[in-house]
This record gives C-alpha cells, sequence and structure tokens, in this order.
C-alpha cells in the first residue's frame, strides 16, 4: 500500500490558531497481524469511489520528521531510552505528524485513513509500564486537539497475529520481526485486551472488527460501520461502495459536522 498518498504542508504557521475542519479523521487500531494495512486500502477504494479524497497515513511516522523517528524506534536503537523514553519519541513523532499532515488535510476536507494512532500508545506504552497520567499529558500535547472522529480496532487472538506476521516475515525473508513484533505472547495479548478496554471505554469512537473473518468480510464490516458512523455523510452508499455513487456522482456531500482543533 502506498502510504505516501498525502500533501505535508511545509508552512507549520498554517494550521495555529483555530480552524474548522471539514475532513474525517478515522484511525485504525489492532495488535500485530490485524490485517490493518489491507483494510485500510480497501476503505480508501470504497470512500474514493464515494467521491471523497482520501489521505492514507501511518504511525509512528507519516512525515518526514516522524519517519526518521519510526526508524529509532522500530529498529530497538531507542529501546535504551525506557518505555518513557519510547513514549516521548511516540509523541514527538506524532506532534510532526498531526501539524505537518493530518491537521492540514483534514483542513482541506480530506478524509484522512491513519495506521495507528494516540490508542497505540496508550496500548504499547501503557502495557510496557507507563503511567496512565503521563500517558494522558502525553497525548494532549501530541494530538493538538486532533482527535479521531471513528477509530476501527481490527481485533485478532494474539496467537492468530503472530501466525500472520511471521508467514509475512518468512515470506519477505525480512530481517525478522520488529521490536514490537518481537515480545512475547503473553505481551500481545494484554496488548488486545487493553485495546479491547479503550473501546468499551470510548463505545462513541470506537468500533471493534472480528479480524478473524475473511478479509472480505472484515471488508464489508467495515464499510457498514462507516456508512452508519457517518450516515450523514455518506447516505446513499452501498454494500459494495462504488454503486450508484461514482466519483463525482454526488457521493462527497459536504460535511454537515465540522470540528475545532487548537493546532
Ligand atoms: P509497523 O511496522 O507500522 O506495524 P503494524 O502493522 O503493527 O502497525 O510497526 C509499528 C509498531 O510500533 C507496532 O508494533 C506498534 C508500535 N507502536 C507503539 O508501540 N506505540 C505507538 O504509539 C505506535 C503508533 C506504534
Amino acid at each position: 500500500m502506498s502510504r505516501r498518498t498525502c500533501h505535508i504542508s511545509a508552512d507549520r504557521t498554517s494550521i495555529g490558531d483555530w480552524h474548522i475542519l471539514d475532513g474525517q479523521f478515522i484511525t485504525f487500531e489492532g495488535g500485530e497481524g490485524a490485517g490493518k494495512s489491507t483494510q485500510i486500502a480497501r476503505l480508501k477504494a470504497h470512500l474514493e469511489a464515494a467521491g471523497l479524497t482520501v489521505c492514507v497515513t501511518r504511525e509512528p511516522g507519516g512525515s518526514p520528521g516522524a519517519e526518521t523517528i519510526r526508524e529509532l524506534l522500530l529498529s530497538g536503537a531507542a529501546q535504551k531510552l525506557g518505555p518513557r523514553g519510547e513514549a516521548l519519541l511516540f509523541a514527538a513523532a506524532r506532534a510532526d505528524h498531526v501539524d505537518s499532515l493530518i491537521a492540514p488535510a483534514l483542513a482541506r476536507g480530506e478524509w484522512v485513513l491513519c495506521d495507528r494512532f494516540a490508542d497505540s500508545t496508550r496500548v504499547y506504552q501503557g502495557e510496557a509500564g507507563v503511567k496512565g497520567n503521563i500517558l494522558d499529558m502525553l497525548e494532549t500535547i501530541a494530538v493538538a486537539g486532533q482527535r479521531p472522529d471513528l477509530t476501527i480496532l481490527i481485533d485478532v487472538p494474539a496467537e492468530t497475529g503472530l501466525a500472520r506476521v511471521n508467514t509475512r516475515v518468512a515470506s519477505l525473508s525480512s530481517d525478522g520481526p520488529d521490536r514490537f513484533e518481537g515480545e512475547e505472547l503473553a505481551v500481545h495479548e494484554r496488548r488486545r485486551m487493553l485495546f479491547l478496554d479503550l473501546a468499551r471505554r470510548e463505545p462513541a469512537r470506537f468500533v471493534v472488527i472480528d479480524g478473524r473473518q475473511s478479509a472480505e468480510k472484515v471488508e464489508a464490516d467495515i464499510w457498514l460501520a462507516v456508512r452508519q458512523h457517518f450516515s450523514d455523510l455518506l447516505a446513499g452508499q452501498s454494500d459494495t461502495g462504488g454503486g450508484a455513487a461514482g466519483p463525482g456522482a454526488g457521493g462527497a456531500q459536504s460535511s454537515g459536522k465540522t470540528h475545532a482543533a487548537k493546532a
């Protein structure tokens, strides 16, 4: 999946102060091997068929500054900083990503699909022992008011997800699992429970999708959930996306819903 489909803003001052944002911000969360990348590409196709402009991005990374930090984090080079130090790096990467890519894209009215966001820090760095109050502060600073409109949690048992990762690693003859994939099974299972806890605490923002199903069924469940969540914007879209409302066919109605964000 091509991740760099969004325009990076070089002008940070353009997102200062209060802005009314018309775009929609959807994040995907889940453990390793949940199938997020595949499903993001499929949702992007549905939304584009509805005439919307979609920006796909990911964390850690998504902007040039954040991609530099990604390298440090996933290689394990930052592990010696400890979980709190790693959490600070994830937050620094997120701040750059929000300022230079996410907020400008939303301000242009785009739909931003982001592979992981602040919930991943809550789960991964929370599981590693970083206290909730510290995670609260980091999140407040990093997201600068930019919270997801919808978070899609693709839930799979840790064993299933890890088996998929191992198959992928073997088939790509890569260097092996990254810093966070390589943890033991119990750690992955605890992360899964933490994601489910977050979803239970914020049912209006989260939708939980059973990731053990076929990719087609997961895709259909996600598209249904998105149409239901944004029913004011996606009214008339069919089960299969494209259908009656192709690009320019009136699917991209102007947002009845606006968001104010402090950058
Ligand atoms: P990535 O290669 O993007 O994989 P995935 O397909 O699992 O998203 O790896 C990102 C890793 O970084 C993943 O193991 C989760 C971890 N992570 C955190 O620990 N904290 C965070 O805040 C984020 C965004 C990711």
